[in-house]
């Protein structure tokens, strides 16, 4: 099977999890950041409460991002609903909501901001989180340019492909394995994400000869960055997309 295209052109900067680390991650707030910062894409997290529903957080559990407890999976919509993402970041954004993907699709087609989804399943949930979120990113981005969907997880990246078979899909390694390159195949992937701290210069050989664009998370320094787009990196995500200079934005 030949990859679905990306259908737009990777910038070299992702502001991770919305915002990086000047909002709660995870939230609109950080969305608004990154678009007023002049970021063009953004990368954030994506799992299923206990209704099923897609949801913007990072944790299986509520209690580092949230005021609430508990885990995600187990959590109906009604109740993720009523919790406060912003102050634990820092008091100045109590009473930030939890967007769904819903919500983040909404404000991203506002301001105009590319996403990475990264699809991170509770586990045991991995099939039904590919199934959902690219079942949702289908209709939710619906005549603009479609996210990048990516995850750790092969067997959700699976789902997502045989639930949307147009969307275009990341392989998204800590460390990559050896056979990187046959997993990116198998899954019609479009591109490989992976530790920065992790990328090696024969996958990036490799990569670049397959004619697949590497990702590497988390970046915040732009001498490393500007080391990292020398050896053949195509884009970044970052935390700090201030110190990271707008030229990288376009
Ligand atoms: O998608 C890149 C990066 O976000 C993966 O790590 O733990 O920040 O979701 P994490
Ligand atoms: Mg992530």
């Amino acid at each position: 099977m030949s990859p679905p295209a990306l259908g737009w052109r990777l910038p070299r900067v992702f502001a991770h999890r919305c915002g990086g680390a000047l909002a709660p991650e995870n939230t609109l707030a950080g969305l608004r950041v990154a678009a007023r910062l002049g970021v063009r894409a953004v990368e954030f997290d994506v799992m299923l409460s206990a209704d099923g529903s897609p949801w913007l957080i990072h944790d299986e559990t509520l209690q580092r991002t949230t005021d609430g407890a508990g885990a995600v999976s187990a959590t109906r919509d009604a109740d993720l609903r009523r919790r406060d993402a912003g102050v634990r970041h820092h008091p100045a954004f109590a009473g930030e909501p939890l967007p769904t993907l819903a919500d983040a699709a909404r404000l991203c087609r506002e301001l105009d901001l590319l996403a990475n989804i990264e699809i991170k399943p509770a586990s045991g949930f991995d099939t039904a989180t590919g199934d959902v979120v690219a079942r949702c990113v289908r209709e939710l981005w619906a005549g603009a340019p479609m996210p990048l969907l990516s995850s750790f997880s092969e067997t959700a990246l699976t789902a997502a492909r045989a639930a949307a078979p147009e969307l275009p899909l990341g392989c998204l390694f800590e460390s990559p394995p050896t056979d990187w390159l046959a997993r990116c195949r198998d899954l019609a992937a479009v591109s490989v994400h992976c530790d920065a701290t992790q990328v090696n210069d024969d996958l990036l050989r490799r990569a670049r000869a397959a004619a697949l664009p590497v990702l590497c998370y988390t970046v915040n320094e732009p001498r490393w960055a500007a080391e990292l787009f020398s050896r053949g990196v195509s884009a970044v995500f970052s935390d700090r997309v201030d110190c990271l200079g707008e030229r990288l934005f376009a």
